[in-house]
């Protein structure tokens, strides 16, 4: 039985992890539960699960879920405690599944602390890959994956490195993919929520529209499989069935295919290296066809394109781009701005903002602060 702390419980990938869960109740047991302030959806997590801890990040939201608490679970709040939850010794797995910024220090926690790391937060390699990649290095910890472009890649290279002359992650081109450029600018919010293929949070639904999405994969494909940006290529593919693919020098490509459900992506997780079955049905080729291919427009996707050049960059460009980012996209989800102000406002912060070479965790949180300053102003520029 494996004890799984799931950071980020509340949410779509939370959900997905619990619908495994379920499934292999015998297999897996709900150790820790975090939510930010939803702290009734933890209350009706904790009646079901029974969790040994249920963090709320919200001090507020802990006192009120701690009111109609009524069994064993001990509440609490506040980021220390999401990392000491993550490091706890009864910790088997961690589902880093907090949305943002916000997800790094707990993953961290987990990777220092050598759990399996079942990564969904792509901003924890984001702002800090390099310190990520060293903590799971040192620490011996299992990072697998939970992306499915980068499980894809993760389950390819399974036949090795051998030979490996660069990786294609696939993207759907989001709901806007075939919209002319001139017309993105009057895309409401939940225009932009609409995803055509995967259901999930509201800001992650905005950066697959964006394809800042994409632009955060990169970054994360670049870390979790240590190549050169050179070799990370995008395709789009709208039916998203292949999740992405593996290029060799022989002439070889392999692809991991499926349907688009993250709970295969989170059961290879949670049982790797075996497989469990994870309630998602099997892809029928013939009713999806015809799969179709598209180089990226980064003149329209400007955000993916962005993304490119601060990995290129290095240094701090890559958080600071991550922070105007999650800036911009919550000014466009309360309608203060419009849809291309998104990579406006990113690209004017990347000019502003100061680049450095970051060496320790407390710099990035500075930076990402102080970054967030500078995307506020420009948002209330466009404003
Ligand atoms: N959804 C997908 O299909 C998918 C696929 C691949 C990767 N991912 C990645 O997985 C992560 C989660 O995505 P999601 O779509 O599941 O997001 P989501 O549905 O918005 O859920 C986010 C979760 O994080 C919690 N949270 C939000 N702000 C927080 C804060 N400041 N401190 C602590 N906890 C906070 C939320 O709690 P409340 O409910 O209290 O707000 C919720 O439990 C993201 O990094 C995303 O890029 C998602």
């Amino acid at each position: 039985m494996k004890n799984i702390t799931l950071l980020g419980a509340t949410g779509s990938i939370g959900k997905s992890t619990l619908s495994v869960v379920d499934q292999h109740s015998d297999k897996f047991n709900i150790f820790a539960l975090s939510a930010n302030t939803s702290w009734e959806k933890m209350a009706e997590l904790c009646h079901q699960y029974r969790p040994k801890f249920a963090v709320m990040m919200d001090e507020n939201a802990a006192s009120q879920l701690q009111s109609v608490i009524n069994n064993d679970t001990q509440v609490l709040s506040g980021e220390q405690a999401l990392c000491d939850v993550a490091a706890h010794e009864q910790t088997d797995y961690v589902m880093a599944a907090i949305v943002g910024s916000a997800g790094m220090s707990s993953a961290l926690s987990a990777a220092r602390a050598g759990k399996r790391i079942m990564l969904a937060n792509k901003e924890s390699l984001v702002l800090a890959g390099d310190i990520f990649m060293d903590a799971v290095k040192r620490s011996g910890a299992e990072l697998i994956p939970v992306d499915s472009e980068h499980s894809a890649i993760f389950q390819c290279l399974q036949s090795g490195r051998s030979g490996l002359s660069k990786i294609q992650l696939t993207a759907s081109g989001g709901p806007f993919l075939h919209t002319p450029i001139n017309e993105l600018q009057s895309i409401t919010p939940d225009e932009a929520c609409a995803h055509p293929n995967w259901s999930m949070g509201r800001k992650i639904s905005v950066d697959s529209a964006t394809m800042m999405n994409k632009g955060l994969e990169v970054i994360e494909a670049y870390y979790l499989f240590a190549l050169k940006p050179e070799q990370i290529d995008v395709v789009i593919h709208p039916q998203s069935i292949i999740h992405s693919s593996v290029y060799y020098k022989d002439g070889s490509t392999l692809s991991q295919l499926g349907n688009p459900d993250m709970r295969s992506v989170i059961s290879y997780a949670m049982a790797y290296p075996r497989r469990i079955s994870a309630g998602v049905a099997p892809l029928d080729l013939a009713n999806n066809s015809p799969l179709e291919f598209y180089a990226p427009d980064l003149d329209k996707f400007a955000c993916l394109r962005l993304a490119f050049d601060a990995l290129k960059q290095g240094g701090s460009a890559m958080g600071t781009m991550n922070a105007a980012n999650e800036v911009a996209v919550d000014a466009f989800l309360s309608h203060k701005i419009k849809f291309l102000d998104v990579p406006d406002v990113i690209e004017k912060t990347l000019n502003q903002a100061q680049h450095v070479t970051h060496t320790s965790l407390d710099e990035i949180i500075a930076n990402d602060q102080s970054v967030r300053e500078i995307a506020t102003q420009i948002v209330k520029q466009h404003a």
